[in-house]
């Protein structure tokens, strides 16, 4: 991209966006009497202002209802998940059937590996990244643990090549071919939180289930960043949180996406509870368990209504704004901080994230030419001029421009303010 470093040029595009409008949805935090850059989406999305409205509503429908909130009131507790089914399957690309909002990620991940990694001896392999989040190698290790194997043999690592940060998807598929026989369960991120390399799911799922492996994604830094077809993959499992790029909030409601091929497969092994049991019989409390089909079936508890509610806020933005015209205006704002980097600060930084613009999402993970700790102190600078970007130890900037809120000019802020810390 062969960009101007002018201030006026992230002003003219801001002018021309067309979806610069939806920054004024969401609170942006103050720094100094002025917006603050925020930039930090990957991490913690910001608020939407529509989100106390409906928590709101749920404290009165509690209030006025109390008990009779769960089928008198406007949005019924019973049903509440059901609302939010349409908007994610739109965004990770499935059928209504094959999403459910529900937990948090990494309790989603335990049902997900209890019914789909399913060892036995000479195939009792997990393949995962060698950087994957701690919360899923703990996950895989607890669970190849849990089936009486070893994470020293049973949990197959892949890592990038010597002197390379990124994965490449033909040593993935490669390992997958070579090791398939004694690998279950293909585990991996959508787009990975270090470094954030957009993984080539499609490939890598044809791989798997070539081998006969059964496939699942983390899509934490995934869902609401890049456009997902997870029906058309043929994947089996994903599961995602919905405080990072779909703005819930900390904490907030998680999900998961069972493929429609194992909709009515009953016989598979899973963990059950009374919220994943058949809707028309599971008030006359039987006390043999019918799964609902589809993921809904995995349910185990009542959904926590105000942990779920912001996203009765925040999905209706995506569904309005499109996630195609989303990741046109991402693959722009994000190419322009590429760019602006390059101008700007060429011998200072080392982007670790790939430069070819399908293989990321929104954000780019930065190593500045600096001791660790005079990193750190850069960006310790930062933080407290109210630049929000995040650090990952050892020595990992990340910093993601979102298309939902941030603006060229919050680009151009932040390389200016980055451009200052390194002086
Ligand atoms: C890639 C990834 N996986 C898993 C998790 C853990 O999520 P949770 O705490 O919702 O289980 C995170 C949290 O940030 C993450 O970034």
């Amino acid at each position: 991209m062969n960009v101007a470093v002018e201030r006026s040029f992230a002003e003219q595009q801001d002018a021309t966006d067309p979806l610069a409008h939806l920054r004024a949805e969401f609170f942006i935090p103050r720094h100094a009497g002025g917006d603050s850059i925020y930039l930090c989406g990957h991490s913690l999305g910001l608020q939407p202002r529509g989100v106390a409205r409906v928590i709101d509503e749920e404290l009165r429908h509690w209030a006025e209802l109390a008990v009779e909130g769960h089928f008198a009131s406007s949005r019924p507790w019973l049903p509440y998940h059901e609302q939010l089914t349409g908007s994610l399957a739109r965004l990770v690309g499935a059928q209504p059937i094959e999403v459910v909002a529900m937990n948090s990620l990494t309790v989603n991940l335990h049902l997900m590996l209890a019914s789909f990694y399913r060892p036995r001896p000479g195939r009792e392999a997990i393949l995962v990244e060698q950087r994957a989040f701690p919360s899923d190698q703990y996950a895989v290790a607890s669970q190849i643990r849990y089936h009486g194997f070893e994470p020293s043999t049973a949990l197959i690592e892949i890592g990038p090549r010597p002197g390379e940060e990124v994965l490449r998807t033909e040593d993935i598929c490669t390992l997958i071919e070579r090791e398939g026989h004694r690998i279950a369960t293909v585990m991996l991120g959508g787009v990975q939180y270090l470094t954030g390399q957009r993984f080539d799911l499609e490939a890598i799922a044809r791989c798997a289930r070539q081998q006969g492996c059964t496939v699942g994604f983390d899509l934490a830094h995934a869902i609401g960043n890049v456009p997902l077809r997870l029906h058309d993959w043929d994947v089996d499992f994903a599961v995602w949180c919905s405080y990072k790029y779909l703005n819930a909030g900390p904490g907030a409601i998680g999900g998961c996406f069972v493929h429609e091929r194992h909709a009515r497969a009953f016989d598979l092994p899973r963990f059950a509870g009374w919220w994943g049991h058949d809707k028309d019989s599971r008030f006359q409390m039987p006390s043999r368990f019918q799964p609902i089909p589809g993921a809904e079936g995995w349910q185990l508890s009542n959904p926590p209504i105000l942990a779920a509610a912001p996203l009765l806020a925040s999905l209706p933005l995506f569904d309005a704004a499109g996630m195609d015209r989303l990741r046109a205006k991402s693959l722009r704002l994000t190419g322009y901080l590429e760019a602006l980097l390059q101008a700007r600060l060429p011998n200072e930084l080392t982007i670790l994230t790939p430069r070819h613009p399908e293989s990321r999402g929104c954000q780019l993970s930065i190593r500045l030419h600096r001791s660790p700790s005079a990193a750190r102190a850069a960006f310790d600078l930062l933080m407290s001029q109210g630049v929000f970007c995040d650090w990952r130890e050892p020595d990992v900037i990340r910093v993601a421009p979102v298309p939902l809120y941030n603006s060229f000019l919050d680009v151009w802020r932040f390389v200016a303010a980055l451009e200052q810390a390194l002086q």
